[in-house]
């Protein structure tokens, strides 16, 4: 069935490029044989065939299905050039605890100034109480004047007469009726906020109103973009975050069709199930989540009715660190996956080893020489799987001997894991030269497994 009206959109769609190109090229037969006054029907069926013929120009028209909304400008200035980025984020009153304005905070303040020129944040004032938007509207235009002038900043609204039914609506998963208008309304917000969107940044992030953001996220998110992209993935939505709606990425030429999507099926189920719809039905078949998590929830408080929001993304790490690039070894036995790798990557990522011996070690081998002026050694989990003793110790002099492991010739000792930690700044006081390994020995064996969860260092 489907097939069959493919062929048929095909073949009609060849027979207007056809007819297109004939009339275009045969102008003056279609004077004689229609009469000037009929001059722009060539136009016309140019731009049918277009739409039937590419996919994105006419998801880009954006003109199927009418949307019929104005949106209200509360503050900034209208669009003028398209940015990278559009971020979104729509906020209603709440009873406890408002982070609207520190999220804004957290997106500038965390960005470049390179970073804010190439973004541009929508804030969808959801909220039907007039009196709530004007006080927030007010304090959205004290704190950032200058971003509202440079366009990296705007503020509307969507009067309450273009919203579908918001009560009375279908129960579906048996949740109550007050549940189910929280999230249809929901549903519709990011639905009219999406669409206002779509034309201001080649690609959109989905962001909540009490969300804090990683350092310099918008770089990594351009990064991961041009590795899809140059793997030729087929991708709808880029993760930055499991929580919610938080934190995943579109692009923009999907998002008149997103817009529709949530709109159509507003009452059905929350929007963090509708996204993963979404995703299916434009053929992504797996989430594509990235680690680590660059925005995390500030807010301990839902804005459903105040309900405690447990929810906090475990995979997030404040200001983004990282370490310098570096191979890491351990002859420690490892427990299934959890490689002595993921203590010195950003993320939740951890090494557990086996039951460790007297002598066995974990080397880090730096790419290049670097001068450590801080180490940060983290172990165990829960009071358990500490590291009971054992040393750490800075190495010179890589041996590549071309065999599978890297070690250095020398080391000196920094100091000894207490409690299974290790704190240590200055370091370069004493050790100045760049150094090319960081080693943590074991100095006696252990019954209990170990947890080498976190391995971070400080460079000049
Ligand atoms: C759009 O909505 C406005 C106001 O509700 C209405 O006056 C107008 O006719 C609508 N346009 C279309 C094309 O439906
Ligand atoms: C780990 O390597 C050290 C140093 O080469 C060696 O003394 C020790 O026996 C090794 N232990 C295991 C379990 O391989």
């Amino acid at each position: 069935m489907r097939r069959h009206l493919k062929k048929k959109t095909v073949a009609l769609a060849v027979l207007l490029v056809i007819g297109g190109l004939y009339f275009v090229g045969h102008s003056d037969f279609l004077l004689v044989g229609l009469g000037r006054s009929q001059e722009p029907v060539p136009n016309e069926l140019k731009w049918q065939a277009e739409r039937l013929i590419s996919n994105e120009s006419w998801v880009e028209q954006g003109d199927f299905l009418p949307f019929n909304i104005s949106y209200q400008l509360l503050a900034g200035a209208p669009f003028t050039q398209q940015r990278f980025l559009a971020v979104g984020l729509s906020s209603v009153k709440r009873t406890k605890g408002t982070y609207l304005i520190s999220t804004l905070q957290s997106l500038f303040s965390q960005s470049s100034p390179e970073e804010r020129s190439s973004m541009v944040v929508v804030v969808l004032l959801a909220e039907f109480d007039v009196r709530w938007r004007v006080y927030t509207t007010k304090e959205i235009k004290t704190a950032f004047s200058s971003e509202l002038e440079q366009g990296q900043l705007v503020v509307i609204h969507v009067p309450e007469e273009f919203y579908p039914p918001l009560t009375g609506l279908k129960r579906n998963f048996n949740d109550a009726p007050d549940r189910v208008s929280f999230r249809s309304k929901q549903n519709v917000d990011y639905s009219f906020l999406i669409h206002y969107s779509a034309g201001l940044g080649k690609y959109y992030l989905q962001l909540e109103d009490d969300v804090s953001s990683a350092k310099n996220f918008l770089s990594t998110i351009k990064l991961r973009i041009n590795e899809q992209n140059t793997k030729k993935t087929t991708w709808a939505m880029l993760e930055f975050s499991v929580l919610g709606y938080i934190g995943k990425l579109y692009k923009s030429a999907h998002l008149p069709l997103l817009a529709r999507f949530l709109f159509l099926f507003y009452q059905e189920m929350p929007c963090d199930w509708l996204m993963t719809h979404f995703r299916l039905v434009m053929t992504q078949k797996d989430t594509i989540l990235f680690k680590p998590s660059l925005f995390q929830h500030m807010g301990t408080f839902s804005s459903f009715q105040g309900t405690y929001n447990k929810l906090k993304d475990k995979d997030f790490e404040e200001g983004l660190y990282s370490n310098p690039v570096a191979d890491v070894y351990t002859n420690m036995s490892t427990y299934q996956k959890n490689y002595p790798k993921l203590a010195w990557e950003a993320g939740e990522g951890f090494f557990w080893g086996r039951s460790p011996e007297k002598g066995t070690y974990l080397t880090v081998v730096f790419k290049d020489p670097t001068v450590v002026t801080g180490i940060s050694i983290e172990t165990g989990s829960g009071g358990k799987d500490l590291l009971e003793a054992a040393q750490v110790e800075l190495g010179h002099d890589v041996i590549d001997s071309g065999k599978e492991e890297k070690t250095c010739k020398t080391f000196q000792l920094l100091g000894q894991l207490e409690n299974g930690r290790l704190e240590l700044q200055g370091i370069d006081k004493k050790h100045g030269s760049a150094s090319s390994c960081l080693r943590i020995l074991v100095t006696a064996g252990q019954k209990d497994w170990v947890i080498i969860k976190k391995i971070r260092i400080s460079t000049s």
